[in-house]
């Protein structure tokens, strides 16, 4: 069964800047860096789900449309167990906050079980890092997110497919 999660794409420019600072990461401490076609910031990991579901995880994303916000990626971390470095935002927007929040209490109540641990809003650069780089500031990646997106990722080609995207208000 392929696995569903809703995330944010990132607009073409920032974009090529993870995709950038990936490549240095994976130099500097090993690792596999993401490649550009699957960097993206995750708003809720659904797991396996049967594709007879996912209209209501559709329905649960049109109920937690919000404002369309500024999202400001200003440190580099890791996950030291998962073994994923990545850019996090500091500062969230609130707007970012609520959007994540009301989806996720809106696939709960549609009886979707999402991890329980806090939203750390991040986008995963690299991937089995050897040496995890130390939490600091770098020159900040932003981009105006005015939509978020339904993906579908294939365990058997590695390969994500977007299925349906949601626009936020201006
Ligand atoms: P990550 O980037 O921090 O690893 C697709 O797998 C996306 O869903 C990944 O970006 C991953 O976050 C996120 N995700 C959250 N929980 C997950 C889980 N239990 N297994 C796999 N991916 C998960």
């Amino acid at each position: 069964m392929p696995r569903i999660f809703f995330a944010i794409e990132p607009a073409e420019d920032a974009l090529r800047s993870l995709a950038a600072h990936a490549a240095l990461l994976a130099r500097q401490g090993g690792g596999r860096p993401m490649p550009a076609d699957k960097i993206h910031l995750t708003l809720a990991f659904l797991g396996e789900v049967e594709d007879s579901r996912i209209p209501e995880a559709e329905d649960a994303a049109a109920a937690a449309v919000g404002a369309a916000f500024t999202l400001v990626l200003d440190r580099l971390g890791a996950f030291r167990r998962a073994g994923v470095a990545w850019a996090g935002a500091s500062m969230p927007d609130p707007a970012l906050l609520r959007l994540q929040g009301t989806l996720a209490a809106h696939l709960v109540a549609r009886g979707f079980e999402l991890e329980p641990r806090p939203f750390a809003p991040h986008v995963t650069l690299v991937r089995k890092v050897d040496r995890a780089p130390r939490e600091a500031a770098f020159e900040a990646v932003s981009w105006r997110v005015t939509d978020f997106a339904l993906v579908r990722s294939n365990l058997a080609t590695g390969r994500y497919e977007t299925l349906r995207r949601w626009a936020l208000g201006e």
